[in-house]
């Protein structure tokens, strides 16, 4: 981890409220995982928590990019970065996906700029499995064309049907799981809470195991200000608060628990 200053090479939008932010960032960039962070220092933004997380897209020939969507007021500033600028980003912060056992026939499923991690990950091992990515309307649908150029499979869902199959992600997930006959696919996933937490209670109680990426608030995004904690259930059934930004941002879904 460490603080550098990125150059932008490229700050486009990608489709409806999404842009990508390519940087030259060779430190951070070569140190990258699948499922880590960093945290921006967003430009000309005047206040007192000055810095957003975001997933790390691609990390590739010492340049980093991100995919963001405007919700706020640091996402709208961040919408005037303009190529030549300096971005002062920390990172990679996180623990990042566990790649180890992967297995067969992954499940990769994302809510909106959840695509973007689980993108890397796509790139970044040598199997092939289903990637479902489900947003509210068409213009939430994103890297299709990163996922299928990499020959995995792609379900589209969208809640007005103006994509794909109309309806939520898990149910998309729900079918393709029916057709597993006996195998346990590992799941990965990033996206809303709802969602996350809908797919790894799908994934416990079918006995596989679901990495989820958690998205939280964030302060400081090292570990120091206990911004963005999470109750986590240990072996021995007692529940802990951890960091989601230095803890996580991915659990095992089986230990995490969720609010009423
Ligand atoms: C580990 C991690 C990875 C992330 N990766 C990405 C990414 O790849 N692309 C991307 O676009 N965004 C990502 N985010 C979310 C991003 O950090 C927030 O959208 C951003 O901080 C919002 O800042 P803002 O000032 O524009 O919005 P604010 O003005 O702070 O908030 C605007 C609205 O968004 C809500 N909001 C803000 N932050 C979050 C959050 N973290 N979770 C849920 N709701 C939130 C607020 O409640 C409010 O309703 C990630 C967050 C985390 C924790
Ligand atoms: S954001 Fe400060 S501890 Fe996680």
């Amino acid at each position: 981890m460490q603080i550098e200053k990125a150059i932008v090479r490229i700050h486009e939008r990608v489709a409806g409220d999404y842009r990508e932010l390519v940087l030259d960032a060779p430190a951070t960039a070569g140190a990258a995982r699948p499922g880590q962070f960093v945290h921006l220092r967003v430009p000309r933004l005047d206040g007192s928590v000055l810095r957003r997380p975001f997933s790390i897209y691609r990390a590739r020939d010492a340049r980093l990019s991100i995919l963001y969507k405007s919700v706020g007021r640091g996402t709208r500033a961040m919408e005037s970065i303009a190529v030549g600028d300096t971005v002062d980003m920390i990172g990679p912060l996180g623990n990042g996906f566990p790649l180890e056992g992967i297995g067969e026939n992954p499940a990769l499923v994302a809510g909106g700029y959840g695509v973007a991690p689980l993108s890397f990950l796509a790139g970044e091992v040598d199997v092939r499995g289903t990637v479902f990515i489900g947003g509210a309307t068409a213009r939430d649908i994103l890297c299709v064309g990163d996922f299928e150029s990499l020959g995995w499979t792609v379900r589209i869902t969208t809640e007005d049907g103006s994509l794909g199959a109309k309806g939520l992600v898990t149910a998309a997930l729900d079918v393709w799981m029916a057709e597993q006959q006996g195998a346990s696919p590992v799941h990965y996933a990033c996206g809303p809470d709802g969602m996350l937490r809908a797919v790894g209670e799908r994934a416990v109680a079918a006995g596989h195991t679901a990495w989820l990426s958690l998205d939280k608030h964030m302060g400081c995004g090292v570990g120091a200000c206990l911004a963005c904690v999470q109750k986590i259930r240990g072996e021995d059934g007692s529940v802990s608060w951890k960091r989601v930004c230095k803890d996580g941002p991915v659990f095992d879904a089986s230990v995490i628990e969720w609010d009423a």
